[in-house]
């Protein structure tokens, strides 16, 4: 569908109801055109082909090998024309046009939608001057941030360059964002209504934005990862439509043919209960255990909770939470454990295993029990409840802040403690979490234009949150018939990406496929 014909698509409705439009009618921020003007808002959705800066960067390739690459970076100042706040409401656009001297042609290239959200804070590409120079973007103003690939190594941002694609970077409104009337216009479900909108921009330019647009692969890490799994999940739910039409996002599709999340942050609403049914054992960083009684019922719900997911695994039949820990171990974890094994040296696998001697070693195998995996990892990172903490100081509280309050109880367990047995979370809460979340889109609300291909990474050692989030995720996506590649990386903590030349060979492969 061409702009023009969905022009008065992309005008705001009048009434201003909700936080986000609060903010715009109230706030200091850049605001841009409302109301009248449909076709000039309309416009400003066209991306022009022309309006590129041509940059040139060496980018070292998995192997080491350093190579100059030539690209035209565009920035789109606003992907939506009646924007909120154009400091994150804008993307940028790197097309690869030459690679150590050769041309490259990236018109039907795959394109990589990268986010660089954390902590669900707010996220800008605004005053990049290349790719990757958002915050965590792992080019030459950002390494090692959230969306830039971890650890150490080059960063899938720029590997995706390197290899021909094209790389859309979005900002996104995040959760601590408040105008100077002391409004929060970055709470949820901001950040995702926002990504869609940029989805949407880049398939309503089809033809002229360079790359395949029915290909694009949704990437993202923990909080960000936890919105490259809900970008994925909810493609074209109706649920979002009158959030997207008040900032006037382009009549579009907004599915995204892949989501590839590392650590994803995500299934807030259960993530306590889950967080108490894997870590619930093991101490915080101080020595001290949690509260045994706020553990224990949280593990409780998880029990319950699983019962409702009805997810079945090869081998296992339907995961419970008595078999669910062996699945964990001989799915992912040992396989895990295996492959890290096999890389070490002689050497360096010897010292490996005589220090720690509760992991199995066949040559092949590695074999161990889920209790001895979590003395191993030792230390939970949070205090229970994990997410939805008695005293609100989490960012989850924050996230599900309203546009003026800064900070909720989004489950009724935590709120209930806190105020009594009749407290009721408040009215918008239940669908603000349906907004947030891949899971409801997956299980309760079965989304047909979701994603076909998922990409989930995460470190076995990482407590930021339960490690069932993504073996679930993962599960209900295979049963649903998904293309699932899922592992965990041993020993690895939060934000790790340990395999960033696997995933942009992965997408070359998916991207292959009809659907
Ligand atoms: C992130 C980490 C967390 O522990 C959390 O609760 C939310 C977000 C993050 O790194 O994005």
């Amino acid at each position: 569908m061409g702009l023009t014909a969905t022009a008065a698509a992309v005008v705001p409705p009048l009434g201003l109801a909700t936080g986000a439009r609060a903010a715009t009618a109230t706030g200091t921020e850049p605001v841009g055109a409302v109301g009248e003007g449909s076709a000039a808002a309309a416009e400003s959705l066209v991306f022009d082909p022309s309006a590129y800066t041509e940059l040139t960067t060496s980018i070292t390739d998995t192997e080491g090998t350093a190579h100059t690459v030539t690209y035209h970076f565009y920035k789109v100042a606003s992907y939506v024309a009646a924007p909120v706040d154009v400091v994150y409401q804008g993307l940028n656009v790197s097309v690869p046009v030459a690679v150590d001297g050769t041309a490259v042609d990236a018109t039907h290239a795959p394109i990589l939608f990268a986010n660089s959200v954390g902590g669900y804070m707010p996220s800008s590409v605004a005053s990049a001057t290349g790719i990757g120079a958002g915050p965590g973007g792992g080019g030459p103003g950002g390494p090692g941030g959230p969306g830039g690939g971890g650890s150490t190594g080059p960063s899938r941002t720029l590997l995706a360059l390197l290899a021909g694609y094209v790389v859309v970077e979005p900002g996104a409104r995040g959760r601590t964002l408040v105008d100077s009337s002391g409004v929060y216009y970055g709470v949820a479900p901001a950040a995702i209504v926002d990504l869609k909108a940029a989805v949407r921009y880049v398939k309503a330019n089809r033809g002229r934005i360079p790359g395949n647009v029915d290909r694009i692969v949704s990437s993202g890490t923990s909080a960000g990862g936890a919105l490259s799994a809900l970008l994925g999940a909810s493609g074209d739910s109706p649920l979002y439509a009158s959030l997207l039409r008040e900032l006037g996002a382009a009549d579009a599709s907004d599915a995204v043919f892949a989501s590839a999340d590392w650590c994803p942050i995500t299934d807030l609403e259960h993530a306590d209960m889950a967080y108490e049914w894997c870590w619930g054992d093991n101490a915080l960083a101080d020595g001290s255990a949690v509260d045994a009684t706020v553990s224990a019922e949280l593990r409780a719900q998880f029990t319950d909770y699983l019962a409702q997911l009805r997810l079945t695994a090869p081998g296992f039949g339907r995961l419970t939470a008595r078999n669910l820990d062996d699945h964990l171990v001989r799915t992912y974890l040992e396989p895990s454990a295996a492959r890290y094994l096999a890389a070490l040296s002689d050497t360096d696998r010897a010292a490996y295993l005589a220090a720690n001697p509760f992991l199995g070693w066949d040559g092949k195998k590695a074999t161990f029990t889920w209790a001895d995996f979590l003395t191993h990892v030792g230390a939970r990172k949070k205090d229970a409840p994990s997410f939805d903490a008695f005293d609100l100081s989490t960012p989850e509280c924050n996230e599900f802040g309203s546009s003026t309050t800064a900070v909720r109880h989004f489950t009724e367990y935590s709120l209930r403690k806190q105020e009594g047995a009749g407290a009721r979370l408040d009215a918008d809460i239940p669908e603000k979490l349906h907004l947030m979340n891949p899971m409801f889109h997956l299980v309760d609300q079965v989304n047909s234009g979701r994603s076909r291909h998922w990409w989930i990474r995460l470190g076995t050692k990482d407590s930021d949150t339960s490690l069932t989030v993504a073996a679930n995720l993962a599960a209900r996506l295979e049963n649903l018939g998904d293309d699932v590649d899922l592992q965990y990386y041993w020993d690895a903590g939060h934000a790790v990406d340990n395999d960033p030349g696997d995933f942009i060979q992965w997408i070359g492969r998916i991207s292959a496929k009809r659907r």
